[in-house]
């Protein structure tokens, strides 16, 4: 079997968007930057996020079973930054967000967002694929925030 560092380094190669995975417990909002995302159905609409079984978040979301995909726009790096661990209390101070149609946090200035009710979840190594019933979602122009080699990049493209 390969190691985790050879894995980290050939993934480190996968460029990627940045999204913020919302959601939260007792009125309590929660982020998480994730680019582990993926599209999984069409009919119905579904998709699925890897959420490491560590991270705080985790319990936000199994809890409540409900969450929000908020797809980062290239001017929103800090927001990216701040839900990796910057922050350990009051995430959401100075951020501009609504609540959604799930209660989860719909954050403002995203390209697109995707609200979501749990509708399976899997364990697989440290991490759960969360897949969510897509109740709804939006999309704006913009440009989006890139991933690549452990570092946030402009892709250089942008959606009227
Ligand atoms: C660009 C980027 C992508 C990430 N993607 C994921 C991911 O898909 N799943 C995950 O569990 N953590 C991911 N992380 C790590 C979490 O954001 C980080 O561990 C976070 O601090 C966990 O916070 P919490 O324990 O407060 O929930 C990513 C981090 C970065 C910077």
């Amino acid at each position: 079997m390969t190691s985790p560092g050879e894995f980290k380094d050939a993934m480190r190669r996968v460029p990627t968007g940045v999204s913020v995975v919302t959601s939260f417990k007792e009125d309590e909002p929660r982020g998480i930057t994730v680019n582990a995302f993926a599209s999984v159905s069409a009919d119905p609409p579904q998709l699925l996020i890897c959420i490491n079984r560590a991270a705080r978040s985790y319990l936000y979301i199994s809890a409540s079973r409900v969450f929000c995909l908020n797809v980062l726009a290239g001017n929103q790096r800090h927001l990216a930054e701040r839900f990796a661990g910057k922050m350990r209390e009051r995430q959401f101070d100075e951020v501009a967000y609504r609540g959604g149609l799930t209660g989860s946090p719909v954050i403002e200035g995203t390209i697109a967002h995707f609200e979501c009710r749990v509708a399976e979840e899997h364990h697989a190594g440290s991490h759960s694929i969360f897949i969510g019933e897509v109740v709804a979602c939006s999309a704006r122009p913009g440009t989006p925030l890139g991933y690549f080699n452990g570092g946030y990049h402009d892709f250089g493209i942008e959606v009227e």
